[in-house]
């Protein structure tokens, strides 16, 4: 189970609307390497891991990309807040209004709709954690792509957060890896 609080992991204090910016974070809320993603790969593959120490690993990081996908999921509110249709048309959004309005929705910034085919799950936990610091290497430089460009410190200040988090993850995950290759850990005795 999961206890919810009424709080951000990292604060989201945007004080100046940017469409353009709101639709290049959809990368992360509904792309490939996105928060979204992450966060189910994780839940899910923590069944086929194959100790209490792997499943643990599994449930943690899983349960912060749902909260880093809070937190995108802010920015994005924030940065389309009273936004008017022809600041909509302009950043290209006019396609997602007449669907969404200013809702969320999953999809990429092209406006390719999320999939679960982004959810990778071998049932081989060796394959699944190198797919896992794989797919952390992707998701830091999605967001160094994304820090290049905005020059707003609001913007700047949570994914530069999120962006370090993404480096501690892939530790974390080669740092499983290792453990389990070294001690002889297999799959398949
Ligand atoms: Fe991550």
């Amino acid at each position: 189970m999961w206890l919810y609080n009424k709080k951000l992991q990292y604060p989201v204090d945007i004080k100046r609307k940017n469409l353009k910016m709101a639709k290049y974070l959809m990368s992360q809320y509904g792309g490939p390497d996105s928060e979204m993603s992450a966060a189910i790969r994780y839940l899910n593959q923590r069944y086929t891991m194959p100790d209490d120490k792997g499943k643990a690993l599994l449930t943690d990081i899983g349960t912060e990309e749902l909260a880093h996908l809070e937190i995108i999921a802010s920015m994005i509110n924030s940065l389309m807040k009273d936004a008017t249709i022809d600041e909509i048309k302009e950043a290209g959004l006019g396609g997602f209004f007449a669907e969404h309005d200013n809702g969320l929705f999953p999809l990429n910034p092209e406006g390719v709709p999320f999939t679960t085919a982004y959810i990778e799950t071998t049932g081989d936990f060796i394959a699944d954690l190198e797919s896992n610091m794989a797919a952390e290497q992707r998701a830091r430089a999605v967001y160094e792509h994304l820090i290049d460009l905005t020059d707003d410190i609001d913007i700047i200040k949570p994914l530069s957060f999120l962006r370090q988090r993404e480096v501690v993850h892939y530790q974390r995950f080669k740092e499983l890896r290792n453990y389990y290759l070294n001690n002889k850990i297999q799959k398949k005795p």
